[in-house]
């Protein structure tokens, strides 16, 4: 049986999946069939709020694959259905796993052009919060953006760049990439900031929060800072980056070698999430 994986919480939670019959590369059968009427009322609850607030604040990519893909508003979507629209599309599949992965397999997946959705879905009484990405986070939040070309090349990028983080001290600035560029993206849009980060568009009032509020830091993005910035599990963002577009993003994962940002930072302790520094080009609201 595979290692359970640590949970990326302040707080130690026991993973609510079920690993045991994971292969070795954790997928698992999807078994679609066995989610009750209950389940697929939650998905409908949730999709039917988060879907009118992705129209207001998702960026357009964002808003368009959500399109594309056809899912279901009331029911769990069928994970092969996906895949069929998703291979024709950029390529890439999704496959099933139980929950969080370790890295390595995590990064696998990703250079290969999969990426690992949580079987399971959330209970009712944490629609709005749960500590665990779910079937919800990971497909509503994540596989749209598996429709764009460029995003999709950015994913592929950064899961080949694992392995060389893992080997050379250097997974904490590559996670903090992914967490501020995955999860909690900013895009600036001529029509203003719209959302593409997955964390933030499967949060309802964090999806209102990080466009809306004059609370957060806005930082246009660099890389090294990125890489460098600490951030919080279990809140709101108190910083959040801004690309100007997703080539902004790939080139800059695709272009740099990360080793020597890597050797040069081992020993330097992460910024705090709060900081804004005098090199930072902050947006203002
Ligand atoms: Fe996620």
């Amino acid at each position: 049986m595979p290692r359970q994986p640590d949970a990326p919480t302040q707080n130690p939670v026991e993973l609510r999946g079920d690993y045991s019959r994971a292969a070795s590369d954790y997928t698992v059968e999807q078994a679609w069939a066995q989610y009750t009427a209950e389940e697929h009322a939650i998905w409908r609850d949730l999709f039917a709020r988060q879907f009118r607030l992705i129209e207001r604040y998702a960026a357009p990519e964002f808003v368009a694959g959500a399109r594309a893909l056809q899912t279901s508003p009331d029911r769990i979507p069928r994970i092969d259905e996906t895949n069929a629209i998703l291979t024709a599309t950029t390529g890439w599949q999704i496959v099933a796993v139980p929950g969080l992965i370790p890295e390595n397999q995590f990064f696998a997946h990703l250079a290969n052009r999969r990426f690992p959705v949580t079987v399971w879905i959330r209970r009712r009484d944490e629609l709005d919060y749960l500590s665990e990405p779910d079937i919800f986070h990971d497909f509503f939040g994540h596989v749209p953006l598996l429709t764009n070309p460029t995003f999709a090349r950015f994913m592929q990028a950064y899961g080949a760049a694992g392995p060389k983080a893992i080997a050379s001290n250097g997974l904490k600035m590559l996670a903090r990439l992914y967490w501020y560029m995955v999860e909690f993206g900013l895009l600036a849009t001529p029509q203003g900031l719209r959302v593409y980060g997955s964390g933030i568009l499967s949060s309802k009032s964090e999806t209102v929060y990080s466009v809306e509020s004059p609370q957060p830091n806005r930082i246009r993005f660099d890389l090294e800072r990125v890489m460098l910035t600490d951030y919080l599990i279990d809140d709101f963002q108190q910083t959040y980056f801004v690309i100007d577009s997703f080539e902004q993003l790939f080139r800059a994962a695709y272009d740099t070698d990360f080793g020597p940002i890597y050797r040069k930072y081992s020993d330097t302790p992460g910024i705090a999430p709060s900081i804004v520094l005098p090199t930072d080009r902050v947006l203002e609201k």
